[in-house]
């Protein structure tokens, strides 16, 4: 053994004493950590975490998106249970002196096998300033609601901005555990990566459209006051010919709107929006992706509009993971990785967000574009990081892979979130965070360079020639 490796040993053995890594030394770290979890069962619909809000026909299940391609549109979408009532929505820069107003989209009512939905609203605030707190007020009279948000800053390479990233939430004691602790980070906007409700897992068809609705009144404590960027999971589809409900992501549709047109996306199933300094894409899984579909001539154009010398940082949302070394759905997505690899290397993506496996999981850059059973390191392929461990009732995903494999730096399967705080054009602090015991605890983190400002160790460069 050579100095250089010898040493390198000596200085990671305390390490991996600690974390009980059992691995050559530059092999990823499986975390040892056992956590106490709530059982995964989902809250029971009667409970007070569920309940309307008071007053006849109030305005419940409020939730934001980004309404626009670069920030200055937000949608807000929310459900009266009684009547339409107002389809206004009150709004300015003060609180209770909302100077604007804007009317929302025809109210949309929809039947789900022997359910009807409430009054469902959307309206578009658009031509917002950048950077200011805005304060909205919906509803009528005593059963009015309000609530607020903030507008991002404007496009600009060294805006500073906080995402939080959360994935297969469900509705169980642990789905509110990571809710409480992402109120708790700062972030500002939610890039979730699929999977809401688990509505689908009550497949007599009774409850399934009810707990979409019990879904939207937990999630709205952060939906209504900032944006959550949805992608969509497998338990979006729904398709239940049994129930003779064959519309897929119909419920997700109806309930979930996104700003796919202001990215000429013909679905708002996949669709990109720019944020401060980031360019963000939202693939679908689950809807055709090979050559020639809409989605891949989408994708093909969308890569060609990302500026980084504007959005530094590229970002892609997807559900099921193109890398992870879990035992459940492994290698799932092997055929939207041979699809879109390789444009992901080609145009530097920064990051790949994935949720679908029910644990926590991020690799080192590598792609697989020459050899997909040893996917080599890649200083041009994004990092994928999987936080399917938002806390739904399926539970946790706990079996690995072993060896753990080269490409994967840190995994464990606990329940959490991320957040990525974009710093200026060169840095990002990434964090995970586990629900631990009640507390959030940072359980794995590293400072990230951004793909096409900065080379390792943080020096800048322009990297035009690339
Ligand atoms: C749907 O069917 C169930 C079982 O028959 C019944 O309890 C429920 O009230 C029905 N819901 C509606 C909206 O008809
Ligand atoms: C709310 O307003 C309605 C209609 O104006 C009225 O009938 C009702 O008594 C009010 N409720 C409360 C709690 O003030
Ligand atoms: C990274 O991948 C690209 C695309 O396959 C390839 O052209 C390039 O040579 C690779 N770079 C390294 C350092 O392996
Ligand atoms: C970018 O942010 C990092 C981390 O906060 C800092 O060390 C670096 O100096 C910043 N670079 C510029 C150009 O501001
Ligand atoms: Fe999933």
């Amino acid at each position: 053994m050579s100095e250089g490796p010898r040493l390198l040993l000596l200085l990671l053995l305390p390490c991996i004493i600690i974390l009980s890594i059992v691995r050559k030394a530059n092999a990823g770290v499986t975390s040892s950590y056992i956590r106490h979890e709530w059982p995964s069962v989902d809250i029971p619909f009667d409970s007070p975490i569920f309940a309307a809000p008071r007053g006849y026909n109030a305005p419940q299940q409020v939730h934001i998106t980004q309404g626009d391609y670069d920030g200055k549109a937000v949608i807000i979408s929310w459900i009266t249970p009684d009547e339409p009532g107002s389809n206004t929505v009150k709004y300015g820069l003060s609180q209770k002196k909302y100077e604007f107003s804007a009317q929302g989209d025809t109210v949309q009512k929809y039947k789900f096998y022997n359910y009807t939905s409430g009054y469902i609203h959307r309206c578009l605030l658009d031509g917002l300033q950048y950077n200011s707190k805005y304060y909205y007020l919906l509803g009528d009279g005593n059963s009015s609601r309000t609530f607020s948000f903030r507008t991002p800053p404007e496009i600009n390479p060294d805006a500073s901005y906080k995402f939080g990233i959360i994935g297969d939430l469900g509705q169980t004691f642990n789905s509110l555990e990571t809710l409480n602790h992402y109120k708790e980070s700062g972030a500002e906007t939610v890039l979730f990566v699929g999977d809401l409700s688990y509505a689908d897992q009550y497949d007599d068809g009774l409850d399934i459209a009810v707990r979409w609705d019990s879904w939207g009144r937990l999630a709205e404590q952060s939906a209504a006051y900032q944006p959550w960027i949805w992608t969509a999971g497998n338990h979006e589809i729904e398709y239940f010919p049994n129930l003779k409900e064959v519309v897929t992501f119909k419920n997700f549709a109806y309930r979930y709107p996104t700003p796919h047109l202001a990215s000429e996306s013909s679905s708002p199933l996949w669709y990109a929006v720019r944020r401060g300094p980031a360019h963000i894409i939202v693939l679908s899984s689950y809807s055709p992706f090979v050559r020639y579909t809409p989605q891949w001539i989408w994708l093909m154009e969308e890569f060609k509009k990302v500026d980084r010398k504007k959005t530094p940082w590229l970002i892609v949302l997807m559900h099921a993971p193109l890398y992870s070394s879990n035992e459940a759905h492994y290698m799932e997505a092997e055929g939207m990785r041979i699809v879109f690899e390789s444009w992901f290397v080609e145009n530097k993506v920064d990051v790949v967000f994935a949720g679908h496996v029910h644990a926590y999981e991020r690799s080192h850059r590598v792609s697989g574009l020459m050899n997909s059973f040893e996917p080599a390191p890649n200083k041009s392929a994004p990092i994928y990081i999987t936080v399917g461990d938002g806390g739904n009732q399926e539970g946790l995903a706990a079996k690995y892979r072993e060896p753990q494999p080269d490409y994967s730096a840190f995994r464990e399967a606990s329940y959490g979130h991320s957040t990525l705080e974009i710093k200026n054009r060169t840095h990002a602090i990434y964090h995970w965070y586990r629900n631990d015991d009640g507390k959030r605890v940072p359980a794995d983190s590293f400072v990230f360079h951004n793909q096409y400002w900065a080379i390792e160790k943080g020096t800048v460069s322009n990297m035009q020639s690339s």
